[in-house]
């Protein structure tokens, strides 16, 4: 049975997820880890076909399944519900548009079978890189609200807005009930609710650029959650002086 769980959110991709699983396969098997994994991708009835693209390949792949899900739309509901729909000890989320660097995984699950209980793949610790990020905007933006989250909320990692990161499963799941679906900040939500005494580690991410396609999380989304942070922080600060 896979050791791993990784939940690939999925929404007009079809051009990308080829690679995607091509990329993952590869990288376990390099690391002598060929069964350690599953994928289930998980598609919001995405316009291109990708959850038929996903399927094809699903079904000469035992280690690929897809979810498709109709009339909703959203990142961390997607995660949570590829999550629950599995059941291996460690589950992973990695974007399927060739950001995040696969070869990373075989480490994370050996972090985690060697004692961590969660895994961050960052940007903004040495070795890492937000270059891929798509303008110097976003990557200012990005930027900002990274060191905001980390004081706000008092998480212990640099890169709370990862999108590519690994956990036991129970500290996943006690999350689930909490996530608001729309959002994005999966990793925030959860690490908001893990105990104090979760043993976290980080390793570098090299955040590339898109294969394919563009960005589904405009500076709307962005400027949304530093709006949201900003008032945090300012009622943390008020609550300080009292
Ligand atoms: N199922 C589903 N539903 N998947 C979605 C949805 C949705 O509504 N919106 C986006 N996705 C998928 C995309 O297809 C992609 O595989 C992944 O989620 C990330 O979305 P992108 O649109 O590529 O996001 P990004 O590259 O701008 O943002 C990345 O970096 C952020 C931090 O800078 C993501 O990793 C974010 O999670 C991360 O916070
Ligand atoms: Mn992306």
């Amino acid at each position: 049975m896979p050791r791993l769980s990784l939940v690939v959110p999925v929404y007009n991709e079809a051009a990308n997820v080829p690679a995607l699983v091509q990329g993952v396969e590869a990288a376990f098997n390099k690391a002598g880890q060929g069964q350690a994994w599953e994928m289930i991708i998980v598609d919001d009835n995405s316009p291109d076909g990708t959850a038929e693209v996903a399927r094809a390949i699903a079904a000469t792949n035992r280690q690929l399944r897809v979810i498709k899900r109709i009339g909703r739309r959203g990142l961390s509901s997607a995660v949570m519900e590829g999550f629950l729909s599995s059941s291996a000890p460690y589950v992973a989320v990695m974007d399927g548009d060739g950001q995040h660097d696969e070869a990373l995984l075989p480490t994370m699950l050996e972090r985690l079978e060697n004692g961590a209980d969660a895994v961050v793949a960052s940007r903004y610790v040495k070795g890492g890189s937000a270059a891929g990020l798509s303008n110097g905007l976003r990557q200012a933006l990005s930027a900002l609200g990274t060191k905001m989250t980390v004081i706000v909320l008092n998480v212990k990692t640099s890169d709370p807005m990862s999108g590519f990161f690994a956990i036991r499963r129970p500290l996943a799941e006690q999350a689930a009930t909490a996530l608001r679906g729309r959002g994005f900040k999966v990793l925030v939500d959860i690490l908001a609710r893990v105990p104090r005494s979760t043993q976290l580690v980080e390793v570098p991410l090299v955040f590339r650029n898109r294969l394919h396609g563009e960005s589904k999380l405009g500076p709307r989304v962005f400027l949304e959650a530093l709006v949201q942070l900003s008032l945090l922080l300012f009622k943390r600060l008020q609550q300080k002086k009292q």
